[in-house]
């Protein structure tokens, strides 16, 4: 990455970004990261890493101000509503999730100074679309506002580097995996919240189905994939909607057996709900060649590597007294 990038990220509070930025900030020198959130950060690593400002990624001039006056040559928007969220509140996640990446291409269009990356999933997907390893291209009939929103999302992207030649890079993300922040409303962040549980209660009620099978990834193959591709010459960036990328394939039980390995009184009960619904409609495996050939994506954490760290983390911020 060259030193003289200087990085926004919009949506830094959330999931991803909070593992993002302080990643950047390592990376680079920790004021060549702005991270940016509709809401005031707690007091943290995040505020306290680098520099922070209030930004609403619905607000044009205030989006289009920050990259001026920073010089802002990538762009990551992370802003969104996830699945389970969105479905509450389907009018809030299109407009946020649509006008918001609008916001962003269409000040790339307006500056050709940055490039940017904006996080697509594995909702895009739909009951239609082959569920064993789903590939690159197929059929797509999302059936969430989140998916619906992701997808048209996707065509956006392509259509403003075909016409406008702006340098939008994008991930289909599995669910993501992580310890840093609370899960976020995402039909997959039952993956996150079950080490919760099972570090606090030993004991999880899992609202989906002990066989739903969905595609994970563990957030420091997240970050790899996603600096890879944003550091990789756009020439080989052959994909502008966005890249299939996965790393592992589970279902709750076996998560749960993984988890009793080191938590040995561990136990889950299974009570699905609406997100049942939401994740029977998903793939259940991916298939990625495309980012593997293209950019060189290959992940590192397989499901006991990542058990077995997410467990020792998330014991470590209890232990040091983190809120439960
Ligand atoms: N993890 C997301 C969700 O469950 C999918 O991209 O909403």
């Amino acid at each position: 990455m060259p030193d003289k990038d200087n990085i926004l990220v919009i949506g830094a509070a959330g999931q991803i970004g909070t593992d993002l930025v302080l990643r950047l900030r390592q990376e680079l020198s920790a004021s060549q990261v702005i991270a940016t959130d509709v809401k005031d950060l707690p007091a943290g690593e995040l505020l306290e890493s680098g520099p922070f400002q209030v930004l609403d990624v619905l607000d044009y001039n205030a989006v289009a101000k920050v990259i001026d006056q920073n010089q802002i040559t990538q762009v990551y928007l992370l802003a969104a509503l996830l699945s389970a969220t969105a479905e509450q509140n389907p009018k809030l996640a299109w407009k946020l999730n649509m006008e918001g990446l609008f916001n962003v291409l269409d000040i790339a269009r307006e500056k050709k100074q940055f490039k940017m990356f904006w996080p697509s999933s594995i909702a895009v997907f739909g009951p239609t679309t082959p569920s064993n390893l789903t590939p690159q291209h197929t059929v797509m009939e999302p059936v969430t506002v989140y998916g619906v929103s992701k997808q048209a999302g996707e065509r956006w992207c392509e259509y403003y580097n075909q016409k406008y030649n702006i340098d939008v890079r994008s991930l289909r993300y599995p669910g993501l995996i992580s310890y840093k922040s609370p899960p976020g409303g995402g039909t997959t962040d039952y993956a996150v919240d079950i080490f919760h549980k099972a570090v606090l209660d030993k004991h999880y009620n899992c609202f989906l189905s002990k066989d739903t099978m969905l595609p994970m990834m563990y957030m420091p193959d997240a970050l790899d994939a996603t600096l890879q591709l944003m550091n990789a010459e756009s020439s080989s960036i052959k994909i502008r909607s966005s890249y299939n990328i996965s790393a592992l394939s589970f279902t709750p039980e076996m998560l749960a057996k993984e988890i009793a390995k080191h938590i040995s009184d561990f136990s889950i009960d299974y009570a699905p709900d609406f997100r049942q619904k939401i994740a029977d409609s998903w793939p259940g495996s991916i298939d990625d060649s495309f980012a593997r050939e293209q950019w060189g994506w290959k992940e590192t954490f397989g499901l006991s590597e990542m058990t077995e760290d997410m467990i020792a983390h998330i014991q470590e911020r209890y232990a040091l007294g983190a809120n439960k």
